[in-house]
Parts: C-alpha cells; structure tokens; sequence
C-alpha cells in the first residue's frame, strides 16, 4: 500500500496549486487525475478557449483595418492549423505543470480515486492501487450540465469541448444558454465568421451580471449579426439533411432553427459522484457540492474540499486560492479563506470584468452609496486602439469613500480589474484610487478617472 500525508484529487487550478504549496511546506504529496494534468481549464477550457478568441479577434481585426489605411487581401482561415496552435499552446501549459509537479517531487497517478474509508481511496488507473493519507483534498472540479433531448451525439450536438475542437468553422452554430460560456463562445465563432444564434432561457443574457455592463456586449453582438433569442427555451432537435433543427419555445410558442453545429451551455454541476464521499459520510449540500467551512475542511476530519466541487463562484482562481488555504491549514499554519474581492471575467468582446458589489447589490446589502463612470471613448488610449466601446463604473461607500465595487466593460477589462481588486482588498477609498498617478496613456486612466467622477472632478468628460 502506497502512503502520503496528503492525497489531492484533481490536478486542475485547485488540486495542482495546492499540491504544489503542500510540497513546498516539506509534505509527502500524491496527486490523482484520471485524465490529464490541468484539469477543465488549461485542457479544455479557459486557456484552450482564450488562444481561440485571441485568434478570432485577430481574424476578425483584419477585416476592419480599411480606416488605418491598411488595406489587407487574400485573408484565409485554416481552421485545422488553428486547432494545432491551440492545442501547441495547451501541451506547453500542462507539460509545464507536469514538469513542476515532478520537480516538487510529488507523485502523479493516473486514475479513477474513490474513497475506500476515512484514511484511504482505492485508485483504478492501469492498475489497482490503495493509496492511503492523513489528510485529502477533494478538487474534482465540475461538468456540464446536459439537458434533456441535447445529449452530446459527437456530431452535432457538443458542449464546450467540443465547440473549441471543430476542424471547420461551422456556418450556423446555435447556442443554448446566454451565460459565461454561450457568449464566450458565441462572440468567438462569430468573429471567425459563423452566423451565431444565442437561444437564453431568461429575459436577459449573463443573467445576475449588470445589465448596464451587458447591454455593451448585446450592441456588439448585434454588430456581429448574431441573433439573441431570450426568454427562449431549447426544447428539442432532429437531423434534417445533415444538419440540426433545433426547436425552441419563445415565450410559449414554438419556433425551428436550422444549425450545422449545436452547442449546449446552460451551466456547470460539482463532480462529486462516485467518489465514495456519502460512504465515509462527507456532506453535500442540495445542489451536490461538498461542504466547506473557512478552512475548507469538510465535515469529516482529514477531509478537504476546493473549487468547483466546493461551491459558487466555479471559477479557476477560487479554487487556487481555496487550494492555498487547504494546504496552509494542513500544514498547521494559521490561515482562513477571508476573500473581500473575487474578481470574476467575461471573455467576450469587448470583455466585462467585475469585483466586489454593483450599485443593487451594494444597496441591497444596506450601504449608501455614490459611483462614478468613465466612458473609453473619453479615453486617448482606447482611441488610438481603435476601442472605444465600454466604460469603468466605481461604487464607493457614501459615508467612508471605501471601494465597495468595480465594474469595467471594454478592451482589457481582465487586466484592469487586478488593480480594483487590490484597491477592495486593501481596503482603498475612491481617493485613493483618484491620487494615485497612472501612467499615461494607458487604459488603467479610465480606473482614475471614474474614481475623479465620484468626486465630481473627473478631467476628461464634463460633470456638472
Ligand atoms: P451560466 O450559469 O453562466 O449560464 C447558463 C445560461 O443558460 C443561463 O443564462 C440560463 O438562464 C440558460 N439556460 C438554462 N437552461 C436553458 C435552456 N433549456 N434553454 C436556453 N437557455 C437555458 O453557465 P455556463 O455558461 O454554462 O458556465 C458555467 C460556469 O462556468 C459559470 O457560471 C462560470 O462560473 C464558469 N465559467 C467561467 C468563465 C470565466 O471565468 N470566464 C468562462 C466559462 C465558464
């Protein structure tokens, strides 16, 4: 029997970080995937998707250079040397993490891991193996949720995965679900070219998301010609001549739409199924994630949690971070997940960067509050890059100026959002923010400037 001091299941953002952290304490670390190194995200996921919609800007920036006075002929797509590009980009990621995961001395087993008691999993991999620990980490990550009448046929019916793999750009794509991954996606394909239609359940797309930031997002999608169907449900489909016909209920009534491609996105589910946790007595919420206490310590002792499989938000940076804290716990350090400012972000174009409470959700909480805006188009910056589109919306505490929030549409906006998120966490007044040289010109003026406008002494736009 192979024994560790502490077994990780899952080598995505959260298992692989902690693992490495815990070595780093001078742990014994054993790591189990069942399929490869980095998890949803560097495979099939945020990076896969990120190198795609780069290429795709790229692309569709080409066709729209006229007014520099550039004029660009003989533009050609391949997509199957796209999908090469991409998957180049996804094997230097994971082969880096591979190669830091073994320089950390940290075992890495191929399988399927179960729980067989408290102290130990059974592994399924080429062979069988019992591996036990004193402390685990359950970082299963999550899967796609599949709807009833859209299951995954390999051809036209996909998920994510399966929508970043296609080796021809599809004519038609249809997307089911207006949230993070249907418009990321969306955007995506119809840059490269696809007539896009978005079919969203709800009355809005990115549901919960400012509806002020969404609206810039809508005006491109627009501009892209791709369709939006809201309050619009998928309810069915058939193959009609080697393509999908997809049925759709807009407000009762039903509607076709033919598509050569189909893509389902209508949200994410824990993975904590066939993991043996109900047999050692690991408690699970309503919605199957496991549950977590500041410490990310399960109700069982020994027995951690991190991201997806442990709860909202299912992004890759919670559950580094919570893989940070589980591992500092385990190593009998003093330490608890005390986060103000999770940064969240859309990829679309232009991007929306969130972190900390909107306007309703600062109000909702009780706060009185006073914001700033400041438009791109007031930007030199965003007009030299030819990116106008968005604005930067601060939201400050009326009584203490403190930073409660920071909402940002716009070219960027995944990198501006680090300096809000540092403000919130550090706890910084708007002030702050307004005194602070930023150099100049670049877009993280905008930041300033709306942080002026809540003064009402922004420079660069006139306030009454
Ligand atoms: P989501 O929850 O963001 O959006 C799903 C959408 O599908 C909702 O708007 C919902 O109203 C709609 N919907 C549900 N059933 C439907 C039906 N039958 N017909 C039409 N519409 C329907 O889920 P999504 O986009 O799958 O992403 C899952 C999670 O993954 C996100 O919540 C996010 O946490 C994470 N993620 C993060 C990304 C990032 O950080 N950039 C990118 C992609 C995903």
């Amino acid at each position: 029997m192979l024994k560790y001091d502490v077994a990780v299941i899952g080598a995505g953002p959260g298992g692989y970080v902690a693992a490495i952290r815990l070595a780093q304490y001078g742990k014994k670390v054993v790591i189990i995937e069942k399929e490869n190194v980095g998890g949803v995200c560097l495979n099939v996921g945020c990076i896969p998707s990120k190198a795609m919609i780069h290429a795709s800007e790229v692309y569709h920036q080409m066709h729209h250079t006229e007014e520099m006075g550039i004029t660009l002929k003989g533009i050609t797509l391949h997509p199957k040397k796209l999908q090469e590009w991409k998957e180049g980009i996804v094997k230097r990621l994971t082969g880096g993490i591979a190669g830091l995961l073994k320089a950390h001395k940290i075992d890495l087993i191929k399988g399927e891991a179960s729980f067989q008691t408290r102290r130990e999993l059974l592994v399924k991999g080429d062979k069988e193996e019992t591996v036990a620990f004193d402390a685990a980490i359950v970082a299963t990550g999550s899967s796609s949720i599949q709807i009833p009448g859209f299951k995954p046929d390999g051809q036209s019916i996909g998920t994510s995965t399966e929508a970043l793999n296609y080796t021809e750009i599809p004519k038609q794509l249809c997307v089911i679900g207006g949230g993070y991954i249907g418009l990321e996606i969306g955007s995506l394909y119809a840059g490269l070219g696809s007539a896009v239609t978005v079919v969203e359940a709800t009355a809005l797309l990115l549901p919960g998301t400012d509806p002020d930031l969404v609206q810039v997002v809508a005006r491109e999608l627009k501009r892209r010609d791709v369709k939006v169907f809201l309050n619009t449900k998928a309810v069915g489909w058939k193959a009609v001549q080697g393509k999908a016909e997809v049925t759709v209920e807009k407000e009762g009534k039903p509607e076709t739409l033919s598509a050569d491609k189909v893509i389902v996105a209508v949200g994410r589910i824990p993975n904590t199924k066939n993991l043996g946790l109900e047999k050692i007595g690991v408690q699970l919420d309503g919605k199957g994630f496991i549950k977590v206490n500041d410490q990310l310590k399960t109700n069982i002792d020994g027995i951690y949690a991190i991201g997806d499989c442990a709860g909202q938000p299912m992004l890759a940076h919670k559950a580094s971070k919570e893989g940070f804290v589980a591992a500092a716990v385990i190593a009998g350090k003093r330490e608890l997940y005390d986060v103000r400012a999770m940064p969240a972000v859309i990829f679309t174009t232009p991007e929306i960067a969130t972190v900390g409470l909107d306007e309703k959700q600062a109000k909702a909480e009780g706060y009185e509050i006073k914001s700033g805006k400041f438009p791109f188009v007031a930007s030199g910056k965003a007009l030299a890059a030819g990116e106008t589109d968005g604005f930067v919306k601060i939201v400050a505490d009326a009584k203490t100026d403190l930073v409660l929030g920071v909402q940002i549409v716009g070219a960027g906006a995944s990198s501006l959002i680090g300096e809000a998120a540092l403000a919130i966490e550090m706890g910084a007044t708007s002030e702050d923010i307004a005194r602070t040289v930023h150099p100049h010109p670049t877009l993280t003026e905008t930041l300033m400037e709306a942080a002026e406008a809540i003064h009402g002494t922004a420079i660069h736009i006139f306030q009454k």
